[in-house]
């Protein structure tokens, strides 16, 4: 049976670590602009565009998150960790969505999923006041059932699993993390979460988690912006979209 088409989020902090490499927020250039490549993804089919504004803005910065909002026809699905001055932020912006991600201040990427389980106490009134002004909260988690059983007592309406793993395996070791990001997926729709998935995805690993028939969305990042240095970032997106549709 042909399931529903897959949204596929954009993720454009990697254009913003490039402006970064040498224009500091003082100095006020812009090349790479991340918004504009956020706008040129969105003609290409993105159907969303993710950033994460992390605690030492070391790519994101508020700024663009401020022109984001102002200048998207698509939703903005805003990540960020769970802590007092990011959920200032994302209540000053109300973007579309909130992916709530663990960060660590030495890791080069997001590492993990969120231990939603461990830390449902504190992500509870944070939820609760995102839920409130109308923002869908999303948890970025390991595809276990410890913790979609925290996501469900959380009430999240969305979970994003957490692809990093199956794309460092190989054989027989990323067909099981496969089967576990697939039975994670039916769970999640059977307790009325709507699953996505994201963290590591290439256009030559991405059809296997594409196929997955529950998984709504995908956010995409590090590939797409890097693939863009040889064909640019229209071409790879079509090309990304492409290949999660045939995966259908
Ligand atoms: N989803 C989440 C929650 C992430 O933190 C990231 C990385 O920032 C991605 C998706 C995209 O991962 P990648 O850049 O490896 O495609």
């Amino acid at each position: 049976m042909m399931s529903a088409l897959m949204r596929l989020g954009v993720n454009i902090d990697h254009v913003a670590t490039i402006r970064n490499a040498r224009w500091t927020a003082a100095a006020g250039g812009d090349h790479p602009d991340p918004v504009a490549a956020a706008l040129l993804a969105v003609t290409a089919g993105a159907d969303g565009i993710t950033a994460h504004l992390r605690e030492d803005r070391r790519h994101i910065r508020d700024e663009d998150i401020s022109r984001l909002m102002a200048e998207l026809t698509v939703p903005l699905n805003l990540e960020m960790a769970a802590t007092d001055e990011m959920l200032a932020i994302a209540l000053h912006h109300r973007p579309h969505a909130v992916c709530l991600v663990p960060e660590k201040r030495e890791e080069r990427t997001t590492e993990g999923g969120l231990d939603a389980a461990g830390q449902a106490a504190a992500l509870v009134p944070i939820i609760a006041q995102l839920y409130d002004a109308g923002i869908r909260v999303s948890l970025f988690i390991e595809p276990d059932l410890r913790q979609l059983d925290a996501a469900v007592r959380l009430k999240a309406p969305v979970v994003e699993f957490h692809t990093g793993r199956y794309a460092h395996l190989s054989g027989a070791a990323r067909a099981e993390e496969l089967k576990r990001i697939a039975d994670s997926a039916a769970l999640a729709t059977k307790n009325g979460i709507e699953p996505h998935a994201g963290h590591g995805l290439t256009y030559d690993n991405v059809a296997p988690i594409a196929a997955i028939p529950q998984l709504a969305e995908l956010n995409i990042g590090h590939f797409l912006i890097g693939e863009a240095i040889f064909t640019g970032l229209a071409d790879s997106v079509r090309e990304m979209k492409a290949r999660m549709a045939a995966a259908r």
